[in-house]
């Protein structure tokens, strides 16, 4: 069984994951608008993962015996100011995703909650690749400095990731 204040912090945690999906969807729609198919596509793909981790969230609540309550949301920004600015964004925006992970680590060692420790590794980890990623499209968005080729060359590259899994 999952403690109530686990199954609260993690009701939370489902709630932000649903609303980071919903921020990289606007910056997917944002950079669309800005001529930027590439940067588009690749905001797409990481909504779609935001929401797979929602989804991972929920499957464990449900398989621990806890209940399941989504929210409302906030509504994102529409516009963004510039792709590195969207990019910068979304980098402070994992940050704080990363510290939620490691607040409801902390909580599951506490009432010895082995099963949520080790749900919880796999988001431990990904917030490494999360701060990662963003970090160092963030760099290289700083060294394009606005350059029209390069910016274009870029969007070419961010418009081939592929899906995970
Ligand atoms: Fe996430
Ligand atoms: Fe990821």
């Amino acid at each position: 069984m999952l403690s109530p204040d686990l199954e609260d912090a993690m009701n939370t945690q489902i709630a932000a994951e649903l609303y980071s999906s919903h921020l990289y969807l606007a910056m997917s729609a944002y950079c669309e608008s800005e001529g930027l198919p590439g940067f588009a596509h690749w905001f797409k793909l990481q909504s779609d993962e935001e929401r797979a981790h929602a989804l991972k969230f929920i499957r464990h609540v449900v398989d621990r015996g806890g209940s399941v309550t989504l929210t409302g949301m906030d509504a994102p920004q529409t516009d963004f100011g510039s792709p590195q600015e969207a990019f910068e964004a979304a980098l402070a925006h994992e940050m704080n995703v990363t510290m939620m992970i490691d607040g409801l680590y902390g909580m599951a060692q506490q009432h010895g909650d082995y099963a949520s420790q080790v749900f919880l590794q796999w988001f431990v980890t990904e917030q490494v690749e999360e701060e990662r990623t963003a970090g160092e499209i963030v760099q290289t968005l700083k060294a394009v400095g606005g350059e029209p080729a390069s910016l274009l060359l870029l969007d070419r590259e961010l418009g081939a990731r592929q899906a995970e899994g």
